[in-house]
């Protein structure tokens, strides 16, 4: 049990991701929820009934005044997610922003400029990254083990868009585009993590039902040297889940990530694991998580998320989630429109 003091925190945005922040911020035990905006008043009887007891605010300015929040979590729509920041920084506030960060790039790092000017503690929402599945085969390709790192393949699918479909998430310039930036952008931000920044970018993308992405198909090349494709769609039938993968090799063997394990190929022994072919499973991973606010969307990875703004907040250390490694997913995102729009390849 921590002697500490709970960190302050405010949601921003109270709609589907907004509860799950505030749920979160309510029961952790290191963290204190002590308000919610939304323009949306009408939504203060509904909060109060799914169990948010904190007050609804209509506005960030009256948050600030009644109750000096330490720390907001940012989840209105993605399109006034720059307007928003600016509101909140007016006091210097920790900043946790959903993702993506932005509908283009000079808005996301707008918002990592006012952050940083700020000098605040800050992290983006890309929850997926909190998986000990994806830490543990991060923590295996940034320790070296497969040695030079080669090419990979990725893929992002999900059953979710199979008709025309209605909302500010399915309209480009409010949510910033279809499922590149909207789902398959947790894989971007895995990908960037791995491998750094990209440099060159060759998509196609299409809309099958809905008037954004529905799919894309997309060549990377990063700055390293290291290339690789990725293929994703939300309007794959039969995968309830968001089922994700990515297959990277090196000179010295290939890693295999998948939602439930590693397999991992080493040619040569290396950094603590055998040659030849070993099995890392999700469950042997070490149990860090006190609870699971979402287990078929995240999971404990919500929680996770969480611990690592916290601890931030508290040691004045940017995580590795931090509004800068979300800027380069929003390069990788704009550099995939930007070549599906003209047919040819880009430089990120
Ligand atoms: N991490 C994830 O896996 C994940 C999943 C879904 C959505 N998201 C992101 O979370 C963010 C919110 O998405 P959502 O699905 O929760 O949206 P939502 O539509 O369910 O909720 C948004 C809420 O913000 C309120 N709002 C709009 N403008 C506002 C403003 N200027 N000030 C105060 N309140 C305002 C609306 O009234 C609404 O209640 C988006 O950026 C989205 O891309 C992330």
């Amino acid at each position: 049990m921590s002697e500490r003091r709970p960190l302050r925190a405010a949601v921003v945005g109270a709609g589907r991701m907004g509860m799950v922040h505030g749920h979160l911020l309510q029961v952790h035990p290191e963290t204190e929820l002590v308000g919610l905006v939304d323009r949306d008043t009408g939504l203060a009887e509904h909060l109060a009934s799914q169990g948010l007891r904190a007050p609804l605010y209509p506005s960030v300015d009256a948050l600030y005044r009644a109750a000096e929040p330490e720390a907001v979590f940012i989840c209105t729509p993605t399109h006034t997610h720059l307007a928003v920041v600016r509101e909140c920084l007016a006091r210097p506030t920790h900043l946790f922003v959903e993702k993506p960060l932005a509908t283009s790039r000079v808005d996301a790092e707008a918002i990592l400029g006012l952050a940083n000017e700020a000098r605040v503690m800050h992290a983006a929402g890309y929850v997926y990254a909190h998986l000990p599945v994806v830490q543990a085969a991060h923590e295996l390709v940034a320790k070296g083990v497969l040695g030079e790192l080669l090419r990979f393949t990725a893929h992002a699918y999900v059953s979710e868009v199979f008709g025309p479909k209605q909302g500010w998430f399915f309209q480009k310039e409010q949510a910033g585009g279809g499922v590149v930036a909207n789902m398959a952008s947790h894989l971007l931000f895995i990908l960037g993590w791995l491998f750094g920044p990209v440099r060159r970018v060759t998509a196609s993308t299409r809309s099958h039902f809905s008037r954004v992405d529905d799919s894309a198909q997309v060549l990377f090349t990063f700055a390293t040297g290291v290339s690789g494709l990725l293929d994703t769609s939300w309007s794959v039938p039969g995968t309830q889940m968001l089922d994700y993968g990515v297959t990277v090799d090196g000179r010295n063997g290939t890693l295999v990530l998948g939602r439930e394990r590693i397999l991992l190929h080493l040619l040569a022994a290396a950094v603590g694991h055998d040659a030849g072919w070993s099995e890392i499973h999700a469950s042997e991973l070490p149990a860090d998580t006190a609870f699971d606010v979402s287990p078929h969307i995240g999971g404990e990875a919500f929680y996770r998320q969480l611990q690592t703004f916290v601890d931030a907040c508290r040691s004045g250390v940017l995580p590795f989630c931090s509004l800068a490694e979300a800027c380069n997913t929003q390069r990788m995102i704009e550099a995939i429109y930007a070549s599906a729009a003209a047919g040819t390849p880009v430089e990120a």
